[in-house]
């Protein structure tokens, strides 16, 4: 899905350069363990499995919304702070307006009165509005969490999703997923960890951005966890309608 291409913009990503100071590796070394959490909490097992149904995808992409409406108010407020301005890549990498579409799609054009709040979600909007604004060195690591993640796991959890929900294979209502900017995301993630590598941090400041890292991964299993209970509830003959009875992995989900 991606390919080997290792340069934007003139940029050149030296891998063997990299040292285990470096944000990037202190961010990856970091979540590794609740990384593997998030990959295995049950929300995600069905998802991956194209056990979704359409009720409760939609509200998946509520929660999206409201995490990146947050998040992107908070990076707009705070992109030309130094530690965040070499990090701000809104053509490439904001997701609000897409998600605007995809919510459009599946609940009408008066979605905005359709959609609410779930508590898991509050509490995470609830933290990227306390970073943005009291802490916004911690902002990274919010942006880092989301961004990076979505950029590697996107065109897998995209085709999984078209499949079990039968969506339009002219992507809508999966707008999320698609980075119209970013044609690799290979290419991408290297220049987004340069950048990280090159804000002026010192250590003490990159170990809060992983607990913040790790703080984030929390909180996205919070809203996994609480969709999993709301799918629970979900009957039956609903959940079934938009059901995929077939394995939509493939087998694949490098990325
Ligand atoms: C990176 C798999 C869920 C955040 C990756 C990579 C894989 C992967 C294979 C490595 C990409 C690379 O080396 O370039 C998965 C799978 C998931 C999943 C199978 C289950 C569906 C999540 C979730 C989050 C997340 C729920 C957070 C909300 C990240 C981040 C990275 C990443 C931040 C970048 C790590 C780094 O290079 O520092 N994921 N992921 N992932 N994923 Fe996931």
């Amino acid at each position: 899905m991606e390919t080997g291409a290792s340069t934007v913009s003139g940029y050149e990503e030296k891998d063997e350069d990299l040292r285990p100071e470096d944000l990037s590796e202190m961010l990856g070394a970091g979540t590794r363990e609740i990384h593997e959490k998030a990959e295995n909490t049950q929300f995600v097992k069905d998802f991956l499995r194209g056990n979704i149904c359409k009720e409760l995808f939609k509200l998946g992409v509520v929660a999206l919304y409201y995490t990146y409406t947050a998040l992107e108010e908070e990076i707009e407020r705070n992109k030309e702070h130094p530690n965040f301005a070499p990090l701000y890549f809104p053509a490439e990498l904001h997701r609000h307006e897409a998600l605007a579409r995809d919510i459009e799609f599946f609940y009408g054009p008066e979605w905005k009165s359709q959609i609410s709040y779930s508590e898991a979600t509050k509490q995470y909007v609830e933290r990227i509005h306390q970073v943005g604004q009291e802490d916004p060195v911690l902002l990274v690591a919010h942006a880092y969490t989301r961004y990076m993640g979505d950029l590697s796991g996107g065109q897998v959890l995209k085709k999984v999703a078209q499949r079990a929900l039968k969506l339009p294979p002219t992507g809508e209502g999966l707008e999320f997923y698609h980075f119209e900017g970013i044609h690799s995301p290979k290419a991408f993630k290297q220049l987004y960890r340069s950048r990280m590598n090159e804000l002026e941090l010192d250590v003490e400041t990159k170990k809060r951005l992983v607990a913040e890292a790790v703080k984030a991964f929390h909180l996205n299993i919070k809203v996994f966890e609480e969709l999993d209970d709301i799918g629970k509830n979900i009957p039956r003959e609903v959940s079934d309608a938009g059901m995929s009875h077939h394995g939509a992995m493939g087998g694949d989900i490098n990325k």
